[in-house]
């Protein structure tokens, strides 16, 4: 595996695989990595000649430095995790290429500025920002990333549109624990207590996707999630059904074939965990 530190030798380690026009994958990510990361690793693996994983922990998307300090950095095991699996290139950029006070941000007025992005300001424009910087360098054919970001996952797919980026997105269903928490780095920072807490979101998104069906009201739905995670003493950041074309939130009757999505934010443990679930 070769691992790179900065665009230049990024350009060296794909400069084949370019000139023969393969295709090369691109998974990012802050590292950390688990079987969620994983399986967006094999996926690229399978669909392409080159895969590159990056890891960096974007300072631009977290509101806290305090958040972003306690982030974990596993970087030797992670780098074993890429070898293992049989990555090509391991882009780990050095600090001097995203350096602090770059004053361009790429931003995204509406969908940016709800859930995720009320809890956490700023986020997605740091987000967004260092996604397409990491487009430009890498200059992949396929991205990855996970439904479990599913706001994300919107974003990113707007990003590639709007921008004419040309790098087909593909979109891997959320990995979870046996227990049914979906795989995220944050996990980590968990107590086995906040652990065995943090699967009720799944448990409560999925009762209430179950009962609802086609036809049911987003409100009660909603309160459905709301009453199950309260009686597990789990206060919710945010409980919300969104249109996955439009994300805009579904407040009617649900459309036969819309397929809405229901997403949460709770605090655990003082950590903030997100999951979501498509309504059958
Ligand atoms: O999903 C993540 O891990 C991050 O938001 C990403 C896409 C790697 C950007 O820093």
């Amino acid at each position: 595996m070769f691992l790179a530190r900065d665009p230049a030798s990024l350009d060296r380690a794909l400069a084949g695989a370019r000139r023969r026009r393969r295709r090369v994958g691109l998974v990012p990510t802050m590292g950390a990595l688990h079987a969620g990361h994983e399986t967006l690793i094999r996926e690229s693996l399978h669909r392409c000649d080159r895969t590159v994983v990056s890891i960096y922990v974007n300072p631009l998307q977290f509101d806290s430095a305090a958040d972003f300090g306690r982030y974990p950095r596993p970087l030797r095991r992670d780098l074993a995790v890429l070898r293992r699996l049989g990555v090509d290139v391991a882009y780990c950029p050095k600090p001097s290429v995203f350096p602090a006070g770059c004053a361009l941000r790429v931003t995204e007025p509406r969908v940016s500025e709800i859930l995720e992005g009320r809890v956490r300001p700023g986020h997605f424009e740091g987000v967004l920002t260092i996604v397409a910087k990491l487009f430009l360098q890498v200059r992949p054919t396929h991205v990855f990333f996970g439904e479990k970001d599913f706001q994300q996952l919107w974003l990113i797919r707007r990003l590639l549109r709007e921008f004419r980026f040309g790098i087909e997105l593909v979109a891997v269903p959320t990995v979870r624990e046996p227990s049914g928490l979906a795989c995220s780095s944050r996990n980590e920072l968990l107590s086995a207590r906040g652990r065995r807490r943090a699967a009720e979101i799944y448990h409560a998104l999925s009762s209430a996707a179950r009962r609802a069906g086609s036809g049911g009201r987003p409100v009660s739905i909603v309160a459905q999630v709301r009453r199950r995670l309260m009686e597990k003493k789990i206060r919710p950041e945010y409980i919300v059904l969104v249109d996955p074309v439009d994300f805009t939130p579904a407040r009617r009757l649900i459309r036969p074939g819309a397929r809405p999505r229901l997403l949460a934010g709770c605090r655990i443990d003082g950590i903030h965990l997100i999951d979501n679930i498509s309504i059958p």
